[in-house]
């Protein structure tokens, strides 16, 4: 069965529709992939079709093996963000989250909305009672993801590689949604 998500719109910018990667958004993937910042920030860059055929079927294989779900985040149809869940383990009551956006869709709440939207369904779907999420000090823009998420920091991890300085564990619990629902940001 094929998951398929929604994030309300907002005033400005219309909703999301959230469904896994497919083959044909392969062409849109090495595009967005060609973003330093995006480079910067994830384990697993794309470069050619090469490449976005390996990540494509890393994704697929985490939604067949059920260790991680992953979603392309469309928005007007267009996939413009991807949010992953992963380290799925039966029986343990933790998961991790991680996102990015495309460099022209940035500042429209898309990374917020489209990651309210798979943390609920994470905690309605398995027995979880935390979501943490990850990322290096100075990534500012992520942090503020977090916040507005309903993701309080939680701790300062030392550097773990390939990200060479110290890391932020933010941390969402079962039942503790944010305090206003991330749907209306401009
Ligand atoms: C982090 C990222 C996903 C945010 O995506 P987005 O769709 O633009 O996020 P949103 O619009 O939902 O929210 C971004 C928030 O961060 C803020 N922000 C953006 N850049 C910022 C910066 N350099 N410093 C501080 N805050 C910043 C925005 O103002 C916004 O907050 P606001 O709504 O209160 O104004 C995007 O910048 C990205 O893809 N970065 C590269 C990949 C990455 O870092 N992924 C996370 C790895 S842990």
């Amino acid at each position: 069965m094929t998951i398929v998500l929604q994030a309300d719109g907002t005033a400005a910018f219309p909703a999301l529709v959230l469904r896994p990667w497919d083959e044909g958004d392969i062409p849109t993937l090495i595009e967005i992939y060609r973003d330093p910042v995006l480079r910067r920030w994830t384990r697993m860059p794309v470069h050619d079709e090469d490449d976005a055929r390996q990540w494509l079927q890393t994704h697929q294989r985490g939604w067949t093996e059920g260790r991680q779900c992953s979603f392309a985040v469309l928005e007007a149809e267009r996939p413009v963000a991807h949010i992953l869940l992963k380290e799925l383990v039966p029986g343990k009551p933790s998961a991790e989250v991680g996102y990015w956006t495309a460099a022209d869709a940035r500042g429209r709440g898309i990374a917020v909305r489209a990651l309210d939207a798979v943390s609920r369904w994470a905690f309605e779907t398995w027995e979880l009672e935390r979501l943490e999420l990850l990322h290096q000090v100075d990534n500012l823009a992520s942090c503020r993801v977090a916040q507005k998420c309903g993701y309080p920091l939680e701790g300062v991890l030392p550097a773990r590689p390939p990200f060479p300085k110290d890391g932020h564990l933010h941390v969402r619990h079962a039942g503790q949604d944010p305090e206003e629902r991330p749907l209306h940001s401009t």
